[in-house]
């Protein structure tokens, strides 16, 4: 993992931002992993901002979110569709055949879990997925405890989960109880993974995912396994890190010849 500390939610931002957006012009048919939550809403917004003023053009990306409520319609104001509707595809010149959320309304669950896997898969696999972390250490809805090479799945939502999403409903008590989710397995097979995080409720899962053992019981630890993952938190976030991190991703050497 490559931690990068950076003073506050608006360079987090900036720099997950300008990542996706070298992914897009190095290869305009990528497959983007895209995630909701309060945390990537600054990134969406400097994507936006880059596609009116500087032409990112997302015009032959697709995208795969990582996960949905059960039981909430597209239009419901709460669900991942409408979320990244509202916070990105609307403003930007994506194609919406070609973005997918997992469907919270499918009839038959366990193959729809199935094909959305298939379906990253037939498009080639995840380019870039970009991910928050909940306070329990969840990446998508893989609550502590999932099988980490769990594939796209049906959950039940942790306590801690309904009552950090209680805040986006009128109460605890209209907060669905279940999920779909891209599993841990599926998740680690993105080719490049950028996890998110600010305020000091992040503080302890960040130190349990970055500098704790690899376990199911924190899910974001798997993250360890992944080749290239970059882990960009605000000083909040970091707070409970024992090791120092740099404040700008590495830069490849570049190699000298003899004259
Ligand atoms: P948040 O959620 O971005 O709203 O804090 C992150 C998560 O639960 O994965």
């Amino acid at each position: 993992m490559e931690v990068i500390v950076k003073p506050d939610y608006d360079q987090i931002s900036k720099l997950a931002a300008r990542m996706i957006a070298d992914v897009i012009r190095n290869k305009p048919r990528c497959v983007l992993g895209l995630a909701t939550g309060g945390t990537p809403v600054g990134t969406y917004k400097e994507l936006i901002r880059m596609h009116e003023e500087e032409g990112l053009d997302f015009s032959q990306a697709s995208s795969f979110n990582l996960d949905e409520y059960v039981g909430l319609e597209h239009a419901h104001d709460q669900s991942y569709w409408y979320f990244m509707n509202d916070n990105l595809f609307k403003h930007v010149n994506i194609n919406l055949a070609n973005v997918h959320v997992p469907d919270g309304k499918a009839l038959d669950i366990e193959s729809h879990c199935r094909w959305y896997d298939e379906e990253i898969r037939k498009w080639g696999g995840l380019d870039i997925q970009i991910l928050g972390i909940g306070g329990n250490g969840h990446i998508a809805f893989n609550e502590p405890g999932t099988a980490i090479w769990s594939r796209t799945h049906w959950t039940s939502l942790d306590e801690r989960t309904i009552a950090d999403n209680t805040r986006f409903f009128k109460s605890v008590n209209d907060v669905p109880r279940y999920a779909l989710t891209m599993g841990i397995g599926t998740i680690l097979e993105a080719r490049k993974i950028i996890m998110l995080a600010n305020k000091d409720s992040k503080a302890d899962a960040i130190a349990a995912a970055v500098e704790g053992a690899v376990t199911a019981m924190v899910p974001a630890s798997t993250l360890q396994f992944h080749p290239d993952t970059t882990v960009i938190i605000d000083k909040a976030a970091a707070s409970k890190l024992k090791r120092t991190y740099r404040t700008e991703p590495a830069k490849a050497p570049v190699a000298k010849r003899k004259r």
